[in-house]
């Protein structure tokens, strides 16, 4: 393809097209500001590449997903989780042996040290669960740092992804006052998560395997997203050289704010405060359509999806088939349905391309299965570090990387004269 042509105050600059693998185009702006003066302003980067990847396509506008080439429809339901995170971190399929060692090592790593149950006892009961989280990620750095070379970054990548799930489990059980439950080795991923979540000593327990059939679903369709701001977050604090387990806690953070992973939890408080209010839901549309009101449809909407998010519709299905299953009854699906209808056949819902994107169903499965409302996003990052460290480590990789500086368009006062504080 040939060279784009910029022309800015008479001066013209030629900047390089680069075209992926699935035909998308992108300018390469490398050189534009050496040529012009100027730089591209882009608030929210709605329209900056940051890096190229091979991890992850997205295609919005057709509602096409894919982890390293598999479309995320058949991911989802053939493959197990740690399969998915073998696929996304190497950039292959295990063999039957890779994967047989790689979940050896994910049970090998799975317990914490002994020592790091005492950071719990620091938090309140009331503490987050995304708070404990992030500071137990944070902390691994502390026992297990990276060497000079690098050398112990496969192995670490195997401890946080062993580890987050024993954290995850602990912090829920610190908030309602239970003894941590221990990993147990013959138990898959998922249901060991399970069980360290739901049992209790001296009662005997067995996982359902609906839940762990559930929760492997739900971690593998949260499995990676490109660059969104969680992920951006990590390549960016990534890009300084910080260790993986201070940049994959950076990414939990960014993951818990209510326009990202944080909308789970927002969607049920939502549909609560929708059925609490009579089933009004058409009042909600109402208020999410006012511009005068900060009131947002909750789980609807995404900056790429502009048709439908696929990984929506797998878990629309996967929520009637899990609560039949389950034999649950949750009123939250109906007000769920029943604003998705109303929302969905609405000029500005239609307009806009608003669609339910992942966050809408997930959480009535998440009730579903017993777990509370404040460990939704916690869920959303145990799925995710996959594709956290899969970009972590694919950016540590790239020779062409460089660490993140953005610059910006100063908006502030020109120079002024300081005036000494005795004469303001
Ligand atoms: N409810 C009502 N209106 C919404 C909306 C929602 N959930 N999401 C977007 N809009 C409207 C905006 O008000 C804006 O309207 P305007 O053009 O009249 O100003 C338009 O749709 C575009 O929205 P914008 O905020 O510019 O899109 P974005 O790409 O910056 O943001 C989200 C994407 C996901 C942050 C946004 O859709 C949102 O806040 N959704 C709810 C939170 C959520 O579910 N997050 C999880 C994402 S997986």
């Amino acid at each position: 393809m040939a060279n784009a042509k910029l022309e800015l105050n008479g001066t013209t600059t030629e900047l390089p097209v680069m075209t992926g693998t699935e035909g998308e185009v992108g300018i390469d702006i490398g050189k534009f500001r050496k040529d012009t003066g100027a730089i591209m302003l882009d608030p929210g980067f709605g329209n900056t590449g940051s890096c190229t990847s091979a991890v992850t396509f997205i295609d919005g506008e057709a509602g096409i997903l894919r982890y390293r080439g598999y479309n995320i429809e058949d991911i989802a339901e053939e493959a197990r989780f740690p399969e998915v995170c073998y696929l996304l971190i190497n950039g292959q399929l295990p063999t039957k042996d890779q994967l047989e060692q790689f979940r050896e090592d994910l049970t090998y790593h799975s317990l914490i040290h002994e020592d790091m149950k005492k950071f719990f006892e620091g938090f309140p009961p009331t503490a987050h669960p995304m708070a404990i989280l992030s500071s137990m990620v944070c902390s691994l750095s502390t026992y297990y740092p990276e060497g000079r070379d690098g050398e112990d970054v496969e192995l670490n990548i195997v401890r946080l992804l062993a580890k987050a799930k024993t954290i995850a489990a602990f912090a829920y059980k610190k908030s309602i006052g239970q003894p941590f439950i221990y990993p147990r080795n013959e138990l898959s991923y998922a249901a060991n998560f399970v069980n360290m979540m739901f049992a209790v000593p001296a009662e005997p327990y067995e996982v359902n395997p609906v839940l762990e059939s559930a929760l492997n679903k739900l971690l593998i369709l949260h499995a990676d997203h490109e660059q969104n701001c969680s992920t951006s977050t990590v390549r960016v604090v990534g890009s300084s050289q910080a260790n993986l387990f201070a940049s994959i806690a950076a990414g939990i953070c960014a993951l818990w704010g209510p326009l990202h992973g944080g909308a789970n939890q927002k969607v049920i408080e939502m549909l609560e405060l929708i059925k609490n209010d009579g089933n009004d839901y058409k009042k909600y549309v109402a208020l999410a359509k006012d511009k005068d009101s900060d009131f947002r449809l909750m789980g609807f909407g995404h900056r790429v999806y502009k048709n439908f998010d696929p990984r929506a519709r797998i878990l629309k299905k996967a929520c009637d088939e899990v609560l039949a299953e389950l034999g649950v009854k949750d009123p939250l699906l109906d007000v769920a349905k029943s604003l998705e209808e109303v929302a969905l056949s609405d000029s500005y819902f239609k307009d806009r391309n608003l669609y339910p994107n992942v966050d809408f169903y997930s959480g009535i499965i998440y009730r579903a299965m017993g777990i509370p409302t404040n460990m939704f996003t916690v869920m959303f990052a145990l799925g995710r570090l996959p594709g956290w460290i899969a970009h972590w480590k694919e950016m540590r990789d790239d020779p062409a990387m460089r660490i993140s500086r953005p610059r910006q368009i100063y908006t502030g006062e020109t120079v002024r004269e300081f005036v000494d504080i005795n004469k303001r």
